[in-house]
């Protein structure tokens, strides 16, 4: 079998003829994934469009807010996002290991290219460092939330970096679970827990952490104003918060809304990752600004994450990938076939992997 990426946002996977032979009903020897979607041989599925009456409550600080279909009500976003994470995080693991968030990857060529779990690492060490995180024994963080923790796998690396206590949250009461065994089986059950707890109304005092940390958690997050007001209230004096996420491209002068092409890409990968209505990097920092934080900067990383999408589409399509996803149920797979989806939306500029930091007076 083999696995080609057609560099027009599909990927084509072609069976030997013994393969395809051997399985009667299979109308051909190759199976096909593309932004539009996806065919077996002669068999074409195209992905559903939408047509919602709903629409997203105007919010006055995003420009998500021009006519954009919400896709489900709040409470179904958040059980869909539980039961999306309880369902995938295990094949995630089994196939990536335990940090559910891109890699960073230097330049062309350089060793991370094709060792992601340094990328994710390096996603980490760049984050923290871009947030200009203090190293020294003095004045390093000494209680860190992680904000979407997945299975803990950031937690448990600035838990071991900083020596620090970690409280970490998820919705999903199967990521909570897998990470504290995880984080057990570390000899760090001293330092990190993880619970089930929701960003947006977090189980947390006033000014208890030195750094705040959410990594591709913020996409999922139904009210962007509010999660940042979340991040920033839990904010220590001092402290960092650090916030890696998807966005929409910057708007340009003049524009008030994405261009309809656009937005539809985006509804069907929100439908496929159960997320709300995007916003983009300067949204952030415009929400950031209202909450009067200090040293607010952003940058676009989404260069340095080009080879992710690509990486996971070949993984997913790996003989192992197929047969895990295979025996995962439809929403693991419908997450795994509108991975093509965020390639395109890279490619076409209108995916962002932004960096958003921020740091609550003193
Ligand atoms: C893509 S995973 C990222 C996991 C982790 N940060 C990492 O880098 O490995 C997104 C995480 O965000 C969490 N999440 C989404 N919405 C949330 C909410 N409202 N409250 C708490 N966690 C949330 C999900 O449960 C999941 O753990």
């Amino acid at each position: 079998m083999e696995a080609k990426y057609n560099g027009d946002s599909s990927w084509l996977l072609s069976f030997p003829a013994s393969v395809s032979k051997s399985r009667g009903s299979v109308p051909g020897n190759f199976f096909q994934v593309s932004a539009t979607g996806m065919a077996w041989g002669d068999l074409r599925f195209s992905w559903p469009s939408f047509s919602s009456s709903r629409r997203l409550s105007s919010s006055s600080s995003s420009s998500s807010s021009c006519n954009v279909a919400q896709r489900r009500s709040v409470p179904e976003l958040y059980e869909g996002i539980a039961k999306f994470y309880d369902n995938s995080s295990g094949v995630w693991e089994d196939m990536w290991g335990e940090h559910m968030h891109h890699g960073y990857y230097d330049s062309e060529g350089s060793s991370s290219q094709n060792d992601h779990l340094l990328a994710q690492i390096a996603m980490i060490d760049n984050s923290l460092a871009f947030a200009q995180v203090p190293d020294s024994k003095e004045e390093r963080p000494a209680h860190v939330v992680d904000v979407g923790c997945g299975i803990g796998g950031s937690a448990r690396y600035l838990a071991r970096k900083y020596e620090a206590k970690v409280s970490a949250i998820t919705l999903s009461p199967v990521q909570a679970a897998r990470g504290n065994v995880i984080t057990a089986s570390q000899g760090l059950s001293n330092l990190v827990t993880l619970q089930v707890a929701n960003a947006l109304k977090q189980p947390f005092e006033d000014g208890t952490f030195d750094l705040v940390w959410s990594m591709e958690s913020g996409e999922h997050m139904p009210d962007k104003q509010q999660f940042v007001g979340e991040l920033a209230r839990v904010a220590a004096p001092g402290g960092r918060i650090i916030i890696v996420t998807w966005c929409h491209r910057n708007l340009e002068l003049g524009e008030t809304c994405l261009k309809p092409k656009e937005q539809e890409l985006l509804n069907k990968i929100c439908d496929a990752y159960y997320l709300p209505a995007w916003c983009s990097p300067l949204d952030y920092v415009e929400l950031l600004k209202t909450l009067k934080l200090e040293d607010i900067k952003y940058a676009d990383w989404s260069k340095n994450v080009t080879p992710f999408w690509p990486a996971v589409v070949a993984s997913a399509l790996s003989f192992r990938g197929l047969i895990k996803l295979a025996t995962s149920g439809w929403t693991t797979i419908r997450g795994a076939l509108a991975m093509t989806l965020m390639v395109q939306g890279y490619q076409v500029g209108l995916i962002k992997f932004a960096i958003i930091t921020a740091r609550k007076p003193l």
